[in-house]
């Protein structure tokens, strides 16, 4: 059996005292494309945020490439490989768009995402460079918040309703970015309520309610119109 690249075992997370995740298994395979869906305020955003040390686990496990880790800290998640494009965005206002790129670089690892490749793929990005992020439109945002991401070079992108607030072409847009990026072996674990690029991205997803895993499937065997009424807001 192939070793996940990212796997978290009975994960319990706590803001102070309130117990958001009640005992979250998941799995992530290399180059795999999974999907986290559920409404609002079940605890999706708190994966990520345990995986970054917002949350505070207590009980539970995170391995990356079966290798425990111990201590979760934002920068001990990026050196695993692990790059966030988080929900909302998180495009710092006082910096230009090549400084937003590259504090996605500061705890870069080696591989083969530079400041150009990234323009080459976004060129809107490079001819602003200069310009503030928070100047561009929401899908340059989004282009923006994914180059920072790539910049690390992550073999798992983590990617918070990224659809949020865009028009449909440019979800496609993305959708087709993402894809061919998990065609390059970087693993994708999308966080979404848009069914539309769930059903067309990922190979398999996790249904959260209250904190829990409440469902888990491949995709090309799931009834469209359930898995819908389980992602209402
Ligand atoms: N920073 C925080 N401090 C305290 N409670 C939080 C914080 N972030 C989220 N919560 C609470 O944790 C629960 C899960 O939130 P979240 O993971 O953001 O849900 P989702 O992403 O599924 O909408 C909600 O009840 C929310 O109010
Ligand atoms: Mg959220």
């Amino acid at each position: 059996m192939t070793t996940p690249l990212l796997e978290l075992k009975g994960v319990n997370a706590f803001y102070g005292s309130a117990h958001v995740l009640q005992g979250v298994d998941l799995t992530v395979l290399p180059g795999e494309r999974v999907a986290v869906v559920g409404r609002n305020g079940v605890g999706k955003t708190t994966i990520v945020n345990t995986l970054l040390a917002i949350a505070a686990m207590r009980g539970g496990s995170v391995h990356m490439r079966g290798e425990p880790l111990p201590k979760l800290a934002g920068h001990t998640a990026a050196a695993h490989g692990i790059a966030v494009v988080p929900q909302g965005r998180m495009i710092l206002p006082n910096l230009s768009i090549e400084e937003n790129l590259k504090l996605g670089a500061a705890l870069r690892r080696p591989g083969e995402w530079t400041l150009d490749r990234v323009y080459s793929l976004f060129p809107i990005l490079a001819e602003r460079r200069h310009t503030p992020g928070t100047a561009l439109s929401g899908g340059q945002q989004q282009m923006l918040a994914i180059g920072r991401a790539l910049m690390g070079n992550p073999d798992l992108m983590i990617l918070d309703e990224p659809s949020e607030g865009l028009a449909p072409v440019i979800v496609d847009e993305m959708e087709k970015l993402l894809r061919d990026l998990a065609e390059t072996g970087v693993a994708i674990l999308l966080i979404e309520q848009h069914l539309r690029l769930v059903l067309d991205l990922a190979e398999r997803f996790y249904v959260l309610s209250k904190g829990r895993v409440a469902e888990t499937g491949l995709m090309k065997d799931v009834d469209r119109e359930s898995l819908q009424a389980r992602i209402m807001h």
